[in-house]
């Protein structure tokens, strides 16, 4: 009989000072005493962390017909999603040979109707049925320039080819180069462009999106302009194009190279009146929706692939804009440069569907990236492959 390790169980709940390893440990000797001073414990500890790793070591042991019954009588009332994730779990590795852990899981998913349960589902579902390293395939050497619209252009690239998407889209009608009939019309184009890239993109990698809020000019004095938050827009785009949020970096410039809104607050210094100078933008960062964690994708590659290591701790990035006179709205070299470095590996194809001047496939190739470039404009078109560096399809 082993000896009892916890007798203050027994006593009252504010003597109970457990550790997580101490619970661990518990978990890792599967033996009926264990399972009893877990199922104990499970009652008297209040701290949240440590009655979830209870759970967990519960879902260790192995007799199977009282973690059941536990599980079954405490999953609807223990009061915290963290709780019933571990119990879920549980019934997830369990079900693989116990058709009622199988059963209570089903139930479970339907009932709680949770997100995190479904991606759980997903993963574990997934696990099961692919096992082993993926190998790396690289389909394309050549930097690729595709002229005309992105949603019909990207149809030439294959599903599942591009390791990296970066990419700033127009700002609705901010600049000379787009004229939408609405902001509607707007959002329906871009959904349409991001399904695109979806499809192109290989599952777990990353779309980026630089995009920031803008005004409307105003028809006249007595009309108020209107100002769209456009990034907040492309969450649910980008969301429902199959992707989803995982970062949003800020793009931070200097306070002199953005238009001046201070000048009516400064004025009168009436409350109300208060316009802030714009000096960030948004990088929406975003993951193809995948079964399983990017420690898979990133397994593809070997440890030469690191980076050096300095490297940027913080979601501000302070850059300077570029001024460009062939294009409005060209990306800083230096925002590709730190993309490129954190998002992408030395070999692979990198995509900008909205390439512009095309700043982002002149630093994936100094990079040593292989870019594929989207462009509809004719004139922009001839100033990126103004030095033949591009095959066009
Ligand atoms: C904000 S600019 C990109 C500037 C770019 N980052 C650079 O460094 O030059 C957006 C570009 O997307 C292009 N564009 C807009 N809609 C497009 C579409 N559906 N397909 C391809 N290009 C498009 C515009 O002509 C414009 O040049």
């Amino acid at each position: 009989m082993q000896e009892n390790l916890f007798p203050e169980l027994d006593d009252c709940k504010k003597d109970i000072q457990l550790t997580i390893p101490e619970i661990k440990n518990l978990g890792l000797v599967r033996s009926e005493e264990n399972l009893q001073t877990l199922l104990k414990l499970y009652d008297k500890i209040d701290d949240i962390d440590l009655k979830r790793e209870v759970v967990s070591s519960i879902g260790r042991q192995k007799n199977d017909k009282i973690i059941f019954d536990f599980i079954k009588s405490h999953v609807y009332n223990c009061g915290f999603m963290d709780i019933v994730y571990q119990m879920y779990r549980t019934c997830l590795y369990k079900g693989r040979t116990n058709a009622a852990f199988k059963e209570l899981g089903v139930e479970l998913k339907e009932y709680f109707n949770n997100e995190v349960l479904d991606k759980m589902y997903d993963y574990f579902s997934y696990k099961q049925s692919h096992t082993g390293k993926k190998n790396r395939v690289i389909k394309y050497q050549n930097p690729i320039l595709l002229r005309g619209n992105n949603v019909e252009t990207l149809n030439k690239i294959d599903e599942n080819s591009v390791q990296l998407i970066f990419t700033s889209p127009p700002y609705y009608n901010a600049k000379i180069y787009s004229n939408y009939h609405s902001y509607k019309d707007y959002l329906k184009d871009m959904f349409q462009s991001l399904k695109a890239c979806h499809r192109v993109l290989e599952d777990g990698r990353f779309i980026i999106v630089n995009v920031s809020p803008v005004i409307s000019k105003r028809a006249g004095r007595e009309f108020e302009s209107i100002r769209y938050p456009i990034h907040f827009d492309f969450h649910n785009l980008l969301t429902c194009a199959g992707f989803y949020f995982v970062d949003e970096i800020q793009w931070i410039k200097p306070e002199s190279s953005v238009k001046n809104r201070n000048g009516g607050y400064q004025q009168t210094r009436m409350p109300l009146s208060y316009k802030p100078n714009c000096i960030n933008e948004s990088i929406m960062v975003y993951r193809k929706n995948a079964p399983f964690l990017l420690d898979k994708n990133i397994a593809m590659y070997d440890k030469s692939f690191a980076c050096d290591e300095k490297f940027d701790s913080s979601s501000c990035w302070y850059i300077a804009p570029t001024a460009n006179k062939n294009h409005p709205a060209v990306f800083p070299k230096e925002l590709c440069r730190r993309i490129l470095k954190y998002y992408s590996f030395r070999g692979d194809v990198v995509l900008d569907p909205f390439a512009g001047s095309g700043t982002f496939g002149e630093v994936a190739i100094e990079m040593k990236r292989t870019p594929i470039l989207c462009e509809q404009n004719e004139f922009y078109c001839d100033l990126i492959n103004e030095d033949n560096i591009y095959v066009q399809l």
